[in-house]
């Protein structure tokens, strides 16, 4: 009978263990383990992903592009960029002449990003910074894109307000919400469909739009209320805010920013990609 019980826990470990790594990604066990797995799945996510580059343009770069197409440089926040896949959509789109600033908080993700983004290096810069306190000052972008991210933080609602922080007066919000058979064992990080929409209902959102897209993600499409003013790129030290002291614009000094209030530096790696996580004095 006892070996009846050490199989039985075998299968009850190995189930919290798919449970947890496999489906979660980690998300209840803190960002560094989301961060940690998706390192080691950083060289052959696109692989196991396939990413149809047609599909891709059809329901994300063009009606972005279009979105968008009143500003004559939108500037756009991929937030979980992970490999650049919403930044690689949007520069493709011969009508978009805007700037992309991707955030990921796994590091070997953005570098293989810096790979496949290489036809657009002058466009994209790379932030490795934790989605939970977006370094930038609110009402800063045109755009704020989220694909397949929102449900691997521990607080998906507050990920959201930090977004529509950062979004200006008139912009556009398009995020990904989770569904499908795996949805269900996602409890406090996916919501039914009703529950997301009211969810964005309760932030200055309008026009809160689902699109069913994949098996397991709807599109959710929004504008952040109120009347629309400037929009546009604008240099990346002045809209910098440190993460640590809350300051907004830092000084350029070539491989690094510099926080103009608290000094604290955050390295440029040479791959260009701004290491805001290793900040230091
Ligand atoms: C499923 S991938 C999606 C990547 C990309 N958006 C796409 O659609 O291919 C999830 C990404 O979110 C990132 N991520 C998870 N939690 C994060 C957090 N707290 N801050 C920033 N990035 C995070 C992961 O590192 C990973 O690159």
């Amino acid at each position: 009978m006892l070996w009846l019980w050490i199989v039985l826990g075998i299968l009850l470990v190995a189930a919290i263990l798919y449970w947890q790594l496999v489906i979660a990604e980690g998300s209840y066990l803190g960002p560094r383990v989301v961060a940690l797995l998706y390192d080691w799945a950083a060289p052959t996510y696109e692989r196991i992903k396939g990413f149809d580059p047609e599909t891709e343009q059809w329901f994300l770069g063009l009606p972005l592009a279009m979105a968008l197409e009143r500003i004559p440089d939108p500037f756009v926040l991929d937030v979980g960029t992970g490999t650049g896949r919403l930044p690689r959509a949007l520069c493709f789109q011969p009508g978009f002449r805007g700037q992309v600033v991707g955030v990921d908080l796994s590091r070997r993700m953005l570098a293989q990003a810096v790979h496949l983004l290489r036809p657009y290096a002058d466009r994209v810069t790379l932030i490795w910074q934790d989605a939970r306190a977006l370094p930038f000052p609110d009402n800063t972008f045109d755009a704020v894109t989220s694909l397949e991210m929102l449900e691997f933080t521990p607080n998906p609602r507050a990920v959201l307000e930090e977004m529509v922080r950062v979004l200006r007066p008139g912009g556009v919000l398009l995020v990904t919400h989770r569904v499908g058979r795996d949805a269900p064992l996602l409890p406090g990080r996916a919501f039914s469909r009703q529950k997301f929409v009211d969810m964005l209902g309760k932030l200055p959102l309008e026009n809160i739009r689902t699109q069913y897209w994949q098996v397991d993600y709807d599109l959710v499409w929004a504008r952040k209320t109120g009347r629309p003013v400037g929009g546009g790129v604008r240099p990346l030290a002045e809209v910098l805010r440190c993460p640590d002291c809350g300051q907004t614009g830092m000084a350029e000094m070539g491989e690094a920013y510099r926080c103009r209030r608290c000094g604290r530096v955050y390295p440029v790696a040479p791959d260009g990609v701004v290491e805001m996580v290793r900040g230091s004095r």
